[in-house]
């Protein structure tokens, strides 16, 4: 049977989409929906643009918060952060409302609580997402780990402003080729990393703050077990700009706005303290 003749409504919708791509709108396709940082589809409407992000709106228990030390508990029971990283293929991937670097293969896990969690991808916003005491840090990485029965648990990393960051140093080529290729609407910019060794995320984790808390962007997934360290690092005025630059207009300040606690207690686990 020869195939029928494409509809006008199947064509309208090309168009519509050539027409959304040429012009660089600044809105993400996450399946049929789209969010942005700021406008019509910024933070306070995400719940509103998909049945899918509904807990976006109505979430108990949603990301980020504002963690007030002296509000948190120190709980003994709570266990170092054991990580098993390898080198692994990677690739530098702005999204539009992010940059973020995404493992093309198994690069190893986070034990949470006697629970592995295979590590997936991390990414930057700037500025922070978390506060402590109040106070938001120029940039926030977010370690995405993912756990064989969907759960998510994810290590957080606030930067002040002094030193560059050896990381992001090291990546600077690939961040500055991003910021020259354009990324429309529904388009992801990739630039490959090759063999990127995750060892080099030095992190110190003798003290973090732990909560349950959510995906900070949509959908807004619930369940998410958040580590947020303790020990600020730093990264230089020049590397916060290099983590905007490839971003889309409404999305280069890419937080979301506080979240209520709801009766949710921060912890703290404080390796000093726990021995
Ligand atoms: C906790 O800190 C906040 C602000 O940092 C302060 O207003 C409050 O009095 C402190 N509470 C206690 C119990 O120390
Ligand atoms: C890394 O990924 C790239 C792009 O997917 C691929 O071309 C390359 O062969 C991979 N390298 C290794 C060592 O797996
Ligand atoms: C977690 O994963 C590591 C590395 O794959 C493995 O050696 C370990 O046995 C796993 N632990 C649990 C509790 O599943
Ligand atoms: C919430 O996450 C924890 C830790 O990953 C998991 O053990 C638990 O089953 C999850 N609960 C729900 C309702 O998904």
């Amino acid at each position: 049977m020869p195939a029928p003749p494409a509809s006008f409504p199947a064509l309208a919708a090309l168009l519509a989409l050539l027409l959304a791509s040429a012009s660089g709108t600044d809105v993400h396709d996450i399946g049929e929906a789209q969010f942005t940082y700021e406008g019509p589809q910024g933070p306070s409407h995400w719940g509103d643009l998909s049945p899918k992000f509904a807990a976006c709106a109505r979430g108990q228990h949603q990301s980020p918060v504002n963690i007030v030390r002296n509000a948190t508990v120190a709980n003994k029971n709570l266990k170092a952060l054991t990580r098993d990283y390898r080198p692994a293929n990677a690739t530098l991937v702005n999204n539009g409302f992010n940059i973020g670097v995404v493992y093309e293969e198994e690069v190893g896990m986070l034990l949470v609580d006697g629970k592995n969690y295979s590590f997936k991808q991390m990414h930057w916003h700037s500025p922070s997402e978390h506060h402590i005491d109040g106070i938001q840090f120029p940039a926030e990485l977010h370690l995405v780990h993912k756990a064989s029965d969907g759960n998510f648990a994810v290590v957080a990393i606030l930067y002040r402003l002094g030193d560059p960051d050896p990381l992001i140093s090291k990546i600077k080529g690939q961040l500055d080729q991003l910021a020259k290729e354009a990324c429309g609407a529904d388009e992801e910019a990739h630039i490959p990393l090759g063999i990127f060794n995750p060892k080099q995320i030095k992190r110190n984790t003798r003290k973090y703050y732990r909560y349950v808390g959510s995906l900070t962007t949509p959908p807004c997934t619930e369940n998410v077990t958040w580590n947020v360290l303790g020990k600020v690092r730093s990264i230089s005025k020049e590397q916060v700009a290099s983590l905007k630059a490839p971003l889309a207009a409404d999305d280069k300040t890419n937080f979301r706005p506080l979240q209520p606690l709801n009766g949710r207690q921060v912890q703290l686990y404080d390796e000093l303290g726990n021995q």
